[in-house]
């Protein structure tokens, strides 16, 4: 009896219930729910806040809904007390972003939601409790794109989604998938390209690699969230074709291809309808269409009207506000929202999280193994480096640098807000010289440290904002000396950017300050004239302008936000430790005005509340390539340290798949791997289309001078339609189709013609 008793009582301990219940119970339970019950899976746990979060960047405070027409029976609404919950919650993994679920009664688990793309995002104490509860700082989502590696994006995320697991958490809410439509998004450092075929395959392979841990994800934000600007109220105006083949495309592909366990619906406005209240996005499109067979949350506090969002198909209102209890349960109580709209979102949610660490009780550790994820994030983050120019300078062999910059004692290895991570440690520039046995010239990397530890010691980081230290002028004379005495001159340009607002225009954000074109020339000058070299390493989640500087150094490596040991992949590839050999998801133009979109970014016309694509699919190497407007750096540009040879491309047509393969060989000097681009170029039709479009890629594994490997890619020929608006579906014209393998979308190396 005793044995038994205690049997009970652990099973009763572990997340507080006695059994989890069965994908066969679902039914049932909801039957038995009573309607409170269902609004606490459908609604994120109210949490007290600790403190009110000032509304997040970027965001407008909403005006409570005017519900003064409505009937009478709407009474009791809106208590002026809106208590807006936390962010974050006091529950059960301190730090996480939101909860649901717990209705003891029926064996249902609370189950926890947490951020974010570059890795778990949790707090990193608790009351109460001497443990750290430190998480792995990953590349940011551009980085990982840049690898063009979907084996090691799965790999990446496999570590990833290990931490998400063994702290407790059932949902990572990761990747965010927008189309980076322009240069100045807050948030592209999170996203993954320009292109929907390269964000779609990136993002399956981080959804398989998260989810192959036995935890689910959130793809965001869906959908047409390219912009940070007044996020939450912006209008977006998108023709319904450049939605399906440039907007909604890669969240299709992952929909299909990687089977997410959850999808957070953006805060924007579609063509007037909010997201998160839009039945045909998230019902009829995502459900009906493409098969989705998981559930949708929103983002945090897109509230507007409860109702309407569960009516529409979004089923977890998150992180929940009195407001949209008060919402819900008032409209079905007068009729307005009838209770099996509830009882459907109900069961999606009691579905997915069935298969959730939470349900399945599993006993998570707090313990990941952060020293081997750490190796995965220096070998991805080196990987996603893209070498932009380099006159000889790189690899570098010798012994002393002179190192500038302040974010090369300080490195940016995450964007700030929701994606930002608490790490245990980051690495930056100077130490990873230092751990290579690098000398670094003293005077200046002295300077360097005390004006940084100065200046840190009088701002405050936190999750929504990192402060950005001003970079230091350097002097003629110790630009001469630095270079009588070291071999090389690095130069560091850092971009912080983050969620809740876009960058801006102006010096010091989209184009250098005076401070560092200023830095960069004395360092040329000075070294030049001792006939050393010059490099400068970019340290950014997304592009700035380079026109007017980028003829100055010998080489240019831009290094993105590479996680914490971002300075020891900076040093890696410096050296020639690991031959670069990321390429480039977006085009870098020659300027801002190139971009098809710069006249339509918030704030371009005037207005905040609306923003209209009129590029319509014309967006990036789409309109660069097919207008003929010549970029600085291409779509898919990357240099090495070795050169590659293509040859032999074969394609044949078999069934509805198009098979191509083709030889690259390494004909240089050190071993390196080379990513292979196939380009589709579509006969004409009744639309305007680009000129081609990304269709597959490829990477070569790590190849020795002189040796060889044939690539072999697949492009299914469903892939190769336009949308007709006007029928309502893909088209495929018959006739003539270019079959293009380059090395970027510019430098086409094997061309071939299929008849369909
Ligand atoms: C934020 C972001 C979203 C994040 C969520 C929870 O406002 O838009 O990406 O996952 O809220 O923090």
């Amino acid at each position: 009896m005793k044995k038994l008793l205690t049997f009970v009582f652990m099973m009763t301990s572990i997340g507080g219930y006695a059994q989890k219940y069965s994908v066969q119970d679902i039914d049932r339970l909801v039957s038995e729910m009573t309607l409170q019950e269902k609004i606490a899976i459908v609604m994120g746990k109210e949490r007290h806040l600790v403190s009110p979060p000032d509304a997040a960047p970027g965001m407008i405070k909403r005006p409570a809904p005017d519900y003064s027409n409505l009937s009478a029976l709407y009474t009791g609404m809106h208590k002026d007390d809106d208590k807006v919950v936390a962010a974050f919650t006091e529950g059960r993994v301190k730090g996480a972003a939101g909860e649901n679920g717990g209705v003891k009664r029926l064996n249902i688990p609370l189950f926890v939601y947490a951020d974010g793309p570059a890795g778990l995002r949790i707090d990193i104490t608790r009351p109460d409790d001497d443990r750290e509860y430190y998480c792995t700082a990953f590349p940011v989502g551009v980085s990982l794109s840049s690898t063009w590696d979907v084996s090691l994006v799965e790999r990446v995320c496999q570590a990833m989604g290990n931490e998400v697991k063994e702290y407790g958490v059932d949902v990572l809410l990761a990747p965010g998938m927008n189309i980076m439509r322009n240069p100045l998004c807050g948030r592209n450092f999170e996203y993954f390209s320009e292109d929907p075929f390269l964000t779609g395959k990136i993002a399956s392979a981080y959804v398989r690699g998260i989810q192959s841990q036995g935890v689910g994800v959130s793809v965001k934000h869906f959908a047409v969230n390219n912009q940070e600007t007044f996020r939450n109220g912006i209008d977006v105006h998108v023709t319904e074709r450049a939605m399906r083949e440039i907007y909604l495309k890669a969240f299709e592909m992952v929909v299909k291809e990687a089977k997410p366990w959850t999808i957070m619906s953006s805060y924007n406005k579609i063509n007037g309808v909010l997201a998160s209240e839009n039945r045909w996005l998230l019902t009829d499109l995502l459900r009906k269409e493409w098969g989705f067979d998981g559930f949708v949350m929103t983002d945090w506090w897109a509230e507007e009207d409860g109702a309407r969002q569960i009516a529409a198909g979004n089923d977890l209102l998150m992180p929940g506000t009195q407001r949209q209890v008060d919402d819900i349960t008032a409209a079905v109580n007068c009729g307005r929202l009838d209770e099996s709209f509830i009882d459907d979102c109900v069961k999606r949610i009691l579905y997915v999280m069935q298969k959730s660490p939470s349900c399945q009780q599993y006993e998570y550790s707090n313990q990941p193994d952060l020293n081997a994820h750490a190796h995965i994030v220096r070998q991805a983050s080196s990987e996603g480096m893209v070498l932009l120019k380099n006159n000889g300078a790189l690899p570098f062999k010798g012994k002393s640098v002179t190192l500038v910059g302040v974010d090369a004692y300080d490195a940016l290895v995450g964007g700030s807000g929701s994606g930002n991570v608490n790490r245990r440690y980051k690495i930056s520039l100077d130490q990873g010289f230092a751990n290579t046995g690098i000398k670094l010239e003293k005077a200046l990397s002295t300077r360097y440290l005390e004006y940084i530890k100065q200046e840190k010691s009088r701002t405050q980081e936190n999750f929504w904002t990192v402060p950005i230290i001003e970079e230091i002028p350097i002097s003629r004379e110790e630009a001469e000396q630095a270079a009588r005495k070291t071999d090389i001159a690095i130069l560091v340009i850092g971009r912080m950017a983050g969620e809740g607002s876009d960058r801006q225009l102006v010096k010091g954000d989209y184009y250098l300050s005076d401070v560092e074109q200023q830095n960069l020339q004395t360092l040329c000058q000075a070294f030049h004239e001792k006939k050393k070299k010059v490099v400068v390493v970019m340290n950014m989640g997304s592009t700035m302008h380079m026109a007017d500087w980028h003829h100055l150094p010998d080489a240019i490596l831009m290094a993105w936000m590479g996680g914490q040991e971002t300075g020891n992949s900076m040093a890696d590839v410096l050296t020639g430790k690991v031959c670069p050999s990321g390429k480039l998801p977006m085009t870098i133009a020659q300027s801002y005005k190139d971009y098809p979109s710069a006249d339509n970014f918030p704030f371009s016309r005037g207005t905040e509340s609306e923003v209209c694509y009129d590029e319509d699919i014309f967006v990036g190497y789409r309109h660069f390539d097919t207008h003929e407007v010549k970029p600085l750096y291409p779509f898919g540009f990357g240099l090495s340290y070795t050169n590659f040879e293509y040859s032999n491309m074969q394609v044949a047509v078999e069934g509805d798949l198009i098979k191509v393969s083709v030889t690259v060989k390494n004909t240089g000097g050190t071993k390196g791997k080379e990513i292979v681009q196939l380009y589709v170029g579509q006969p004409d039709g009744i639309y305007p289309k680009a000129v081609k479009e990304l269709k597959s890629f490829a990477k070569t594994s790590l190849l020795k001078p002189g040796a060889s490997e044939t690539l072999n890619m697949t492009i299914k020929k469903e892939n190769l339609g336009s949308w007709n608006s006007r029928e309502g579906k893909w088209v495929i014209e018959k006739g003539t189709y270019r079959i293009l393998c380059g090395a970027s979308v510019e430098d086409i190396r094997e061309k071939a013609e299929i008849r369909l």
